[in-house]
């Protein structure tokens, strides 16, 4: 069984930066692997990891719907289904990244994304940890079949848009048909680093616990507007050392492997 480690939360506050961290820290420090999953339309984690994304599961996902019957030879749908994956998985030292795209549409409740759901399910238990990069609607973590997710941290700026947007991933995750066992709040990008009163119980209020304050940093902010990838952060950064540490509480004691 892996270890899931989701973040959701709108766009803009951070999400793929973090993730990015975790893949860092689980792979460089912690000398783990882990299939790195993004899972947001606006698929910007392989950017975040410095690596050029070519296909995304939608795009197999159009091409096999449009390819009826036209398999290459001795290969049945499922076995292509799997083939096409396979090859969209892009290979790194420590980590693998898979892209999904844009979630299916309401029409699409169809034999071939069930065996997409149900490939990625198998792959993903054959790596000690998976990080997934979500969208604050989580729409395809709504459509897993299997496997929990450990640890979901949300991340949101310390406003009172972020508030709301805490209450509402807060209310998507009750109603997810899948076990969340943990949540958490990461909160990013905070000026100066102190949280006003009136945002902190309103957190406390929704009873979930704050796991990390990141301020702004200058090395991100020098990275990102030069549209270097965050593999490129320097190791004793101290966003990049508090997201160790806050993986390190969470995840480091129950994890496996
Ligand atoms: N702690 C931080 N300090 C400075 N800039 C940050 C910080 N965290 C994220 N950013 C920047 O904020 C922007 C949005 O981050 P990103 O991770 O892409 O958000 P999301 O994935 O939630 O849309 C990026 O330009 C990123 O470099
Ligand atoms: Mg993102």
């Amino acid at each position: 069984m892996s270890f899931t480690i989701a973040f959701s939360g709108k766009g803009g506050t951070g999400k793929s930066t973090i993730a990015a961290l975790t893949v860092r820290h689980l792979t460089e420090n912690l000398q783990k692997t882990a299939l790195a999953v993004d899972a947001d339309p606006n698929s910007c984690l392989g950017l975040e990891l410095g690596i050029k994304v070519e296909s995304s599961i939608s795009d197999i996902r159009e091409e096999i719907l449009k390819k009826k019957s036209d398999f290459p030879a001795g290969m049945t749908k499922e076995s292509y289904v799997d083939y096409c994956i396979e090859d969209s998985i892009l290979e790194n030292t420590g980590f693998d990244l898979l892209t999904m795209g844009r979630p299916e549409g309401p029409k699409c409740y169809c034999y071939v994304n069930n065996l997409l759901r149900k490939y990625l399910d198998k792959a993903a238990d054959s790596y000690p940890y998976v990080v997934i990069d979500n969208e604050a609607g989580m729409e395809h973590l709504s459509r897993r079949t299997t496997n929990d997710v450990d640890v979901l941290f949300v991340v949101a700026e310390p406003t009172m848009v972020g508030i709301n947007t805490i209450s509402r991933i807060k209310k998507i995750t009750d109603e997810l048909p899948i076990n969340i066992k943990k949540i958490a709040i990461v909160l990013n990008r905070v000026h100066g680093g102190s949280i006003k009163e009136n945002v902190k119980s309103q957190i406390d209020d929704f009873g979930l616990e704050t796991a990390l304050v990141l301020s702004m940093d200058q090395e991100i902010i020098d990275l990102s507007s030069s549209a270097r990838p965050m593999s490129e952060l320097s190791a004793e950064n101290p966003v990049f050392k508090s997201v160790g540490d806050m993986l390190d509480k969470y995840v480091g004691a129950t994890a496996a492997v």
